[in-house]
């Protein structure tokens, strides 16, 4: 099942690459993943899911130690383009990784665990790799927002979200970039799974785009993604023993 998963990431690879470059999400998403000033000058950090491989490229150029990883062959491909000097595994989330005990300093995620059937071992893994006080930062679509249908008022102003089976586990087909699945699961999954794995939750984000961005796309009036979070943030620190 999951070499399945992986050969449909392989078959959206280019078309979710481009629309990476232009689309509004992903530039609120990197809107609000540069405003967090990360200070990582030298720090060891394992971009996790990398895809293409822009953010492990924005972490190369803060001067970290980039490590990436993926488990789709044709994005491993295009974040080696990006990033020659960075050293890109191929792997399966659902699996034990090969990097050493207590070595990253900081572990980034984005908008991946959606996209796998089981976190289980993701969340074990990074507690095993991460440094004490080192810090796992992932980002997933906001599960209270993901599926349902918009209520809008008489001018065509969406103003309300329907929400059904929010605590069901569910999977969705998507056909966004070709066919993906996104596991929805409800917030508190998230924060238990950290807890479970010795992580003591440091921030919960909802990203709001800046009136700068909305304003910037003239075609289509995104405003309501500024009341409604379209992603969802956790920063969670590794414990000491
Ligand atoms: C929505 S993309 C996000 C990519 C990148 N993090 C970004 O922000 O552009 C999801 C990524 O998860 C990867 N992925 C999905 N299932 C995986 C698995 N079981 N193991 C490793 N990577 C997986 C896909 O290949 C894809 O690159």
């Amino acid at each position: 099942m999951e070499s399945l998963n992986l050969k449909q990431w392989d078959k959206a690879s280019s078309t979710y690459k481009e629309d990476q470059e232009h689309s509004f999400n992903s530039m609120l998403n990197r809107e609000f993943i540069h405003a967090q000033n990360f200070n990582l000058k030298s720090k060891k950090v394992l971009d996790a899911g990398c895809g293409f491989g822009d953010y492990t490229n924005y972490f190369v150029s803060l001067g970290a130690l980039v490590d990436a990883c993926d488990g789709s062959e044709e994005m491993i491909k295009l974040c080696k383009e990006k990033n020659p000097n960075v050293d890109v595994k191929k792997v399966n989330l659902l699996k034990k990784l090969s990097y050493k005990d207590n070595y990253f300093d900081f572990i980034f995620c984005n908008l991946v665990l959606m996209d796998i059937p089981d976190t289980t071992m993701f969340f074990k893994e990074a507690s095993r790799m991460l440094k004490p006080n080192g810090k796992i930062f992932f980002t997933i679509t906001h599960s209270a927002f993901y599926k349902g249908s918009w209520v809008k008022d008489k001018n065509g102003k969406k103003i309300a979200r329907t929400v059904e089976n929010y605590l069901k586990h569910i999977t969705i087909e998507n056909h966004f970039w070709g066919k993906t699945f996104n596991y929805h699961r409800p917030v508190s999954y998230y924060a238990n799974e950290l807890a479970k794995n010795n992580f003591c939750i440091t921030k919960m984000l909802e990203p709001a785009p800046s009136d700068k961005l909305v304003k910037s796309f003239k075609d289509k009036d995104h405003s309501f993604k500024q009341n409604f979070p379209i992603f969802l943030c956790f920063e969670a620190t590794k414990k000491e023993d």
